[in-house]
């Protein structure tokens, strides 16, 4: 079996988890800004707010798949807009060797994404949340993660 690959979950009612680790000055504020607007997007999305993109540890996008994720998103300010000067490019930078490291481990790489979203860009806030919610709605839920952790907790017992 193709473990990129799981049945047409688009009928069956599974709705995704999605986990957005954002920052606080660009994309929370344009996530906010979306709501206050009353733009309407899919409500799969559970947003963590942190300073800054340069504080987000790849440990946390581990535990968020192990804790139940389907998806999961890392959205902050654009190059050159960031708060702290350069959290974002050191983000960047972790982003692309963890995803790198993601790719080796077998894990499809629709089900990561990173962005970068300002406090004026609502729309974008919307769209994006939109099609990852799209994108890993027809991905199925992400067993194969659930399944390797369940291994590892037998194998210690
Ligand atoms: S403050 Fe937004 S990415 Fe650094």
């Amino acid at each position: 079996m193709d473990t990129h690959s799981t049945e047409n979950t688009e009928t069956s009612g599974f709705e995704p988890k999605i986990m957005a680790f954002v920052c606080n000055w660009c994309t929370y504020a344009g996530a906010d800004l979306a709501g206050t607007s009353r733009m309407e997007y899919r409500p799969n999305v559970r947003i963590i707010k942190l300073p800054c993109t340069g504080r987000i540890d790849p440990q946390f996008i581990i535990k968020a798949f192990e804790n139940g994720a389907d998806g999961v998103l890392v959205s902050g300010c654009h190059p050159g807009d960031c708060h702290y000067t350069t959290g974002n490019y050191h983000a960047r930078r972790r982003w692309i060797g963890f995803k790198s490291l993601m790719e080796f481990a077998g894990i499809d790489m629709r089900r990561l994404h990173f962005s970068w979203v300002s406090a004026s860009e609502a729309i974008k806030w919307v769209d994006l949340i939109n099609n990852i919610t799209d994108t890993v709605k027809k991905l199925g839920p992400f067993m194969e993660y659930r399944g390797l952790k369940e291994g590892c907790r037998e194998a210690k017992t």
